[in-house]
This record gives structure tokens, sequence and C-alpha cells, in this order.
């Protein structure tokens, strides 16, 4: 990372207008996702994250699927607006992150230690936005806009059928990536006093 951790975090930003270049190499691009799966904490080092990066041509199928799955279900005239964000914001750009938490060891888990049942798969979702919030930032880094996206469950069963990826892994989101076209919107902050509280 060039950036502080600070500066990182300052500068990530929701972006929705990219373009399918990049600064950097495929295999850099790897690294940063291999990176966060080594690095980011996991509720009992469970190491519950598994990540899928699509890249070109397999980036660009993820956003066909989507949008052939949304066709099925949303109105014709829905549809129109729907297709046209997902060709300009998402699958305009240059790779996608799909996030995905591992189900048979939260399951593990919860059998090893009953009393934390209910607990195992809020922290698998905690531990996945952890990862998301990494590669988002390191992303960022890299000179790459970034979104967030949750068009799971809808499109699972398709995911999972074309990239023959175990059926214990569960999909959480969806990060759509490539180079900035236009500076992220404007963003309101709540007042930081209202949310904070320090006692000393
Ligand atoms: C848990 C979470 C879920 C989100 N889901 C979506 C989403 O489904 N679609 C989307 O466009 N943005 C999504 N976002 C992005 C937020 O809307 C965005 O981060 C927020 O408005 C602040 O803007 P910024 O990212 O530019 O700082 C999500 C963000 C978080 C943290």
């Amino acid at each position: 990372m060039e950036r502080s951790l600070k500066e990182a975090l300052k500068l990530r930003r929701s972006y929705y207008a990219v373009s399918n270049k990049s600064l950097i190499s495929d295999e850099e691009i790897e690294n940063i996702v291999k990176f966060a799966v080594k690095h980011v904490p996991s509720a009992f080092n469970s190491q519950s994250t598994r990540l899928v990066l699509l890249l070109g041509e397999q980036h660009r199928k993820f956003w066909d699927i989507v949008k052939e799955t949304l066709r099925k279900i949303v109105s014709a005239e829905a549809f129109k607006a729907t297709e046209t964000k997902v060709d300009t914001s998402f699958k305009a750009g240059y790779g996608t992150v799909l996030f995905f938490e591992d189900r048979t060891i939260v399951e593990g888990l919860q059998k090893a230690f009953p009393l934390y049942h209910e607990k195992f798969p809020i922290w698998s979702q905690h531990t996945s936005a952890m990862h998301q919030l990494a590669v988002w930032a390191m992303l960022e880094d890299a000179g790459f806009g970034a979104s967030l996206q949750h068009y799971n469950p809808l499109v699972d069963k398709a995911v999972m059928a074309e990239w023959k990826l175990p059926e214990n892994w569960e999909l959480v989101a969806q990060m759509p990536f490539g180079v900035p076209l236009q500076e992220p919107g404007q963003k309101e902050f709540n007042p930081i006093e209202e949310r904070v509280r320090v006692f000393k």
C-alpha cells in the first residue's frame, strides 16, 4: 500500500462510473486478493472467507448472469434501467471480486462451540465485511474505483454452476472495479459527536 492506512480508508469511495482499464498487472490484482485472504482476521481464526477474482471475459460473464437473472423477474420497463446500470457501472469495469463464506467452516464451529451456536453465522458475515473493506481500500490504493453490490441470492445458482464452485460456499457480496471515469458523488457526514462517546 502506497498510502497510509488512514489515507486509504479516507479515499475509499463507491465509484459507479469505471472503465475496463487497469494501472497494474493482473498478477498484482491477484496479490491484493490473496493478501486480504491471508492477513484479514476472522472469527476464531476460522478463515471462512473465500474470494473469487473475475477478470476480463469472466468478469463480463458474471454481469451477463446478473442481467439475465433480473430480466426474468422484473418488468421490461424496470429492466431497461437495470440493464443500463449494470452495463455502465459494473460490466464496463475491469474485474469483479466475489466474496463467499464457507458454510462448512461455520457449521463446524457451531458444533465445536455450542455456546456460540447463533453467533457464528453473524461473525462469518463480519469476517466477510472485514475482507470487503480491505480489498476495497487496496483496490482504491492501486488506482481503481470499486463499489459493493448484492445480487445474491438471485444469482447464486448460476454463479455456482458457471464457475463450478463448492456448494458449501455462500455468496455474500460482489465488488466490481475499474479505473474511475468520474469522481464519486458528494457524501454527507452525520455529526461525529453524536456517533462517538469518549469516557476517560
Ligand atoms: C454493508 C454495506 C452494503 C452495501 N451495499 C451496497 C449495494 O448493495 N449497492 C451499492 O451500490 N452500494 C452498496 N454499499 C455502498 C454504500 O452505499 C456506500 O458505501 C455509502 O453510501 C457511502 O459511500 P462511499 O462508499 O462513497 O463512502 C454498501 C455498503 C456497505 C458498507
